[in-house]
């Protein structure tokens, strides 16, 4: 795995970094295949990133397809839906056709359910394209403050998940809604992984995720075994590794 980590002193410079990124995989993908894929995350983080994908016109978006990283389990029209806010924030703005869009579907009736379908739609995926495993060209990812990432929470049985490519997670906090999450063996097949945190209040998670080689938190078991993670920080957010001065990007 080849492992970066950045920190960058405006957020503008951070979103320039990931918009890059996903150029770059992009074009790398389609030099070999003809489809680039990506799994998008909810979450605050990304919306600058999305916002700026959206006005990307010259974008190959008819060969693109896009997968959801994870769900809560609430209806589209919900604020806390995330593939309403990926839809209204990027995609309904882009010429992308709606076969390739891979979206969680929450009328299902119940997360099992929906993580079932969702299964399903990346199984005939692998079919088409000729995978065991999705190997998605580029996933983004943010980081909770107590490491989860994706909707893989601290000491839930999702983290051991094994065979299959995405499940149903009742967060431990009954306050939180169910979700759907890909799981660890989709998110280690990827071509490359970005995780994006901003803010002081996630660097306790980054730190223990980037300088502890036995951390157990969900965010530390993402290493995609023939595949790239990138860690893009704010200041903040990098302002407790001990290291931070040589990770700062010009
Ligand atoms: C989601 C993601 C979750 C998110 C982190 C960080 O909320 O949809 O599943 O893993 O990326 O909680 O969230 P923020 O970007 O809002 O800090």
């Amino acid at each position: 795995m080849n492992r970066a980590i950045l920190i960058f002193r405006s957020k503008e410079g951070l979103v320039d970094a990931a918009l890059r990124r996903w150029l770059n995989a992009a074009r790398d993908a389609l030099k070999s295949r003809e489809f680039f894929s990506a799994a998008l995350s909810g979450g605050n983080t990304p919306a600058p990133l999305y916002a700026r994908l959206a006005v990307e016109r010259d974008f190959p978006w008819h060969n693109t397809h896009i997968f959801q990283v994870d769900e809560r389990f609430v209806p589209y029209d919900h604020d806390e839906n995330n593939y309403h806010f990926i839809n209204t924030s990027l995609l309904r703005h882009v010429p992308i056709s709606p076969k390739n869009i891979h979206p969680i579907l929450t009328f299902e009736p119940s997360p099992q359910a929906s993580a079932d379908r969702y299964e399903q739609d990346l199984t005939s995926f692998c079919k088409s394209f000729r995978m065991r495993v999705p190997r998605i060209d580029l996933v983004i990812l943010g980081i909770g403050e107590d490491g989860h990432t994706a909707s893989l929470f601290p000491d839930t049985p999702a983290l051991s998940e094994k065979q299959r490519f995405a499940v149903a997670v009742t967060p431990a906090d009954p306050s939180k809604k169910e979700r759907i999450t890909l799981t660890l063996p989709v998110l280690n097949n990827a071509v490359h992984v970005l995780v994006m945190a901003l803010g002081k209040n996630k660097a306790g998670a980054v730190r223990e995720v980037v300088e502890n080689d036995q951390s157990t938190l969900p965010a530390s078991l993402v290493k995609p075994e023939k595949g790239s993670l990138t860690f893009l920080l704010d200041e903040d957010a990098g302002s407790l590794l001990s290291d931070k001065k040589r990770f700062i990007s010009r």
